[in-house]
């Protein structure tokens, strides 16, 4: 189980698929380690190597190949080794842990785009992750229109989602953009629509008010 040491902390950065979690990952990575905090960077579906085997049957290939309730259980099993391996032995050794995606991308995708519900992503979630949480996740919102062509001009086999279309991209975006505004305290809605610059900016700034730290762009 997570023992946490005073100091460290968990951030997520989540959202629709394109909305730039990765380059504003890496961008808060280096900048909280050029403050010397002792930080590492990591994702779902992934972050551990069993994880990282499971990531490679979820991302790619055919959509129809598994049914949302076999994804949810596929990525709850990644989340268990990403939590036991990486994420609480971070934790433990009083480093912070940014991750690029946590569950509510499980809650989103899963449990409103792909009709699981939200009632049985908890029960799952309660079994695999007991009552840890993130200290704070970083929604990125964008227009799906916009954020799937981004996605899709960046190419790749890691496209099975962007393949379930437009209708569904945007039952993920209502979901995110609801779990942000239903959790102000723990949850930032941040506008992705914006440059990187922009956007790092207004990351970095909900970083200093609601965990005291100062970061420099
Ligand atoms: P990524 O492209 O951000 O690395 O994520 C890979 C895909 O995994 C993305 O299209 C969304 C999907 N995913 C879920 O459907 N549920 C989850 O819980 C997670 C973490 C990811």
């Amino acid at each position: 189980m997570n023992t946490r040491q005073s100091g460290a902390g968990f951030i997520v950065i989540d959202g629709v698929d394109g909305a730039g979690k990765g380059v504003q990952s890496r961008l808060l990575f280096d900048a909280m380690q050029a403050q010397g905090l002792e930080v590492i960077l990591s994702r779902e579906p992934g972050g551990s190597p069993g994880a990282e085997e499971i990531r490679r049957l979820i991302v790619a290939g055919d959509v129809e190949k598994w049914d949302s309730l076999t994804e949810l259980l596929l990525i709850y099993a990644a989340r268990r080794s990403h939590l036991v391996d990486t994420i609480w032995p971070a934790l433990s050794a009083g480093k912070w842990v940014i991750s690029d995606r946590f569950a509510d991308s499980s809650r989103a995708f899963q449990g409103v785009a792909g009709d699981v519900g939200l009632e049985q992503v908890e029960l799952v979630h309660h079994l695999v992750v007991g009552s840890f949480k993130p200290d704070l996740t970083l929604i990125l919102d964008l227009d799906p229109a916009i954020s799937l062509r981004r996605a899709q001009q960046r190419g790749g086999h890691e496209d099975r989602f962007e393949k379930k279309g437009l209708s569904y991209q945007e039952k993920v975006r209502g979901a995110f953009r609801m779990l942000a505004l239903k959790s102000p305290q723990t949850h930032a809605l941040i506008d992705a629509s914006e440059t990187v610059e922009q956007v790092q900016a207004r990351i970095f700034d909900e970083i200093k008010k609601r965990l005291g730290i100062e970061l420099n762009r």
